[in-house]
């Protein structure tokens, strides 16, 4: 028996190792050299802050959304954040586990982009005893002075779905629930990107989850995480008025699908592949939703969330290093897990060096202090440069970046970690 369970282990390593050996040296097996904190456009004790608030609920949060308001014309008038705060994170957690209180509800969080002033979203008209812990979330623009739709990933205790609320810039911090979307479909959902107002896609993370029957969890979520097994999937979903779901898969055969997002032009989709550290973009026919595969882009650490911004890079924050992301979920005493954010630029292919033989070979991200270069090899039609690194100890646990084009502000939330940094060029 053991000999045998040795035998699949050592099958699954050997899988994970051919996979993505790079990934397993660099974010497994060695803790990379990060610095204690580095900012790409300057010193990050004059240049960051951390925005907290005195009772400590803008804390662990694991996705936020720009939210704009736009006029007649269409042009933003005013940027606002919602953030989505767990800080009971630690005792209950359906992706990394434990699954020991769903009780305390989190909290969403409005940041003004001007002045970062906060305010805490009330649920107003949420179902009593519904538990409420969000993974992703996404917002539709206001459209002069009109309500957005706002639709959050909600790990409950029976099972995850997705709540509908709109949230108007008249009472900017009232959402209002409408209902909440449940389908056999939705096994882990993680991250959603909005194609309408009735419509986004959603990444599953996992086909096997923390939810399963013990010893089928943590086991089986376990090995489908660190053997990159590809079970999970994308889908897109249409919200019909009754309030069920059409559910058609985009992207299937993906290891550990998360953080997904849409090009400003609408015709490209990014995804994460975690626990692979690629990310994948696709075509996307803005008609029908279907998505066709174009090329895959490998990053330096466990990608989570992804956004683009409104000039089309993609910003990319991940987990450079696996156990210590681990040991802090585990909530072992001094534990603390780094943070990674980079972007991606579309290169045009006139450079000198797109294309060519030796575009591989290329060395780039040179003035982070531990450079993408020295982890993998250059992407032919992406540009990718280090905007934020830290071993965890001015911020830990990245899992989501923002970066504002008008103003080049830069915006960090981490999976543990208290505050939402804030760093300025
Ligand atoms: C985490 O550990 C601290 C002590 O280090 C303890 O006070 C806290 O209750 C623990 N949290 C959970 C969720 O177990
Ligand atoms: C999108 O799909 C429709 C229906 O299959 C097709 O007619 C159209 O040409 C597609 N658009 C693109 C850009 O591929
Ligand atoms: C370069 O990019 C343009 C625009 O994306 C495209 O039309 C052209 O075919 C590309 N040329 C090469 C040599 O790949």
């Amino acid at each position: 028996m053991l000999s045998r369970v040795l035998t699949v282990l050592a099958v699954l390593l050997a899988t994970f190792i051919y996979r993505s050996g790079r990934l397993v040296k660099h974010g497994v097996f060695t803790l990379p050299a990060l610095p204690s904190s580095y900012y790409v456009n300057g010193d990050v004790q004059t240049h960051c802050t951390i925005l907290q608030e005195p009772a400590h609920t803008l804390d662990y949060c694991e996705d936020m959304t720009f939210w704009d308001h736009l006029d007649a014309g269409g042009t933003v008038t005013a940027r606002f954040i919602i953030a989505g705060c767990d800080p009971n994170r630690k005792a209950w957690n359906t992706v990394m586990g434990p699954l020991r209180n769903p009780e305390p509800r989190a909290y969403l969080w409005l940041v003004d982009t001007v002045d970062n002033s906060l305010q805490r979203i009330e649920l107003d008209g949420y179902p009593e005893g519904h538990n409420f812990h969000p993974l992703g979330m996404e917002v539709t623009p206001s459209q002069d002075g009109a309500p957005s739709v706002l639709y959050v990933v909600n790990h409950a205790r029976e099972e995850t779905t997705v709540e509908h609320f709109t949230i108007s810039p008249d009472t900017p911090t009232q959402a209002l629930w409408k209902r909440t979307l449940s389908s056999p479909w939705f096994v882990s959902p993680n991250a959603l990107a909005l194609t309408s107002e009735t419509s986004f896609y959603v990444s599953n993370d996992h086909l096997m989850t923390r939810r399963l029957p013990f010893p089928l969890a943590p086991a089986l979520p376990l090995v489908e995480s660190i053997a990159g097994l590809p079970l999970s999937w994308l889908a897109h979903v249409t919200v019909n008025p009754d309030g069920t779901i059409t559910h058609e898969i985009a992207a299937l055969g993906v290891a550990f699908a998360n953080g997904v997002a849409i090009s400003p032009e609408g015709t490209t989709l990014a995804l994460s592949s975690t626990s692979l550290g690629q990310v994948y973009f696709y075509d996307r026919n803005t008609t029908t939703n279907a998505l066709k595969y174009r090329e895959t882009v490998s990053l330096p650490f466990f990608n989570d969330n992804i956004m683009f911004d409104e000039e089309g890079a993609l910003i990319v924050t991940g987990h450079p290093h696996f156990p210590s992301l681990i040991a802090v979920a585990a909530n072992k005493t001094d534990a603390r897990a780094p943070s990674w954010a980079v972007s991606l630029t579309p290169l045009s292919n006139k450079t000198h060096f797109a294309k060519s033989a030796h575009a591989a070979d290329r060395k780039y991200d040179l003035r982070a202090p531990l450079s993408v270069s020295e982890v993998v090899p250059a992407s032919e039609g992406w540009e990718v440069e280090t905007l934020f690194q830290s071993d965890g100890s001015v911020f830990g646990t990245s899992c989501t970046t923002l970066r504002d084009s008008r103003t080049g502000s830069l915006y960090m939330v981490g999976l543990y970690e208290e505050g939402l940094m804030v760093c300025r060029p």
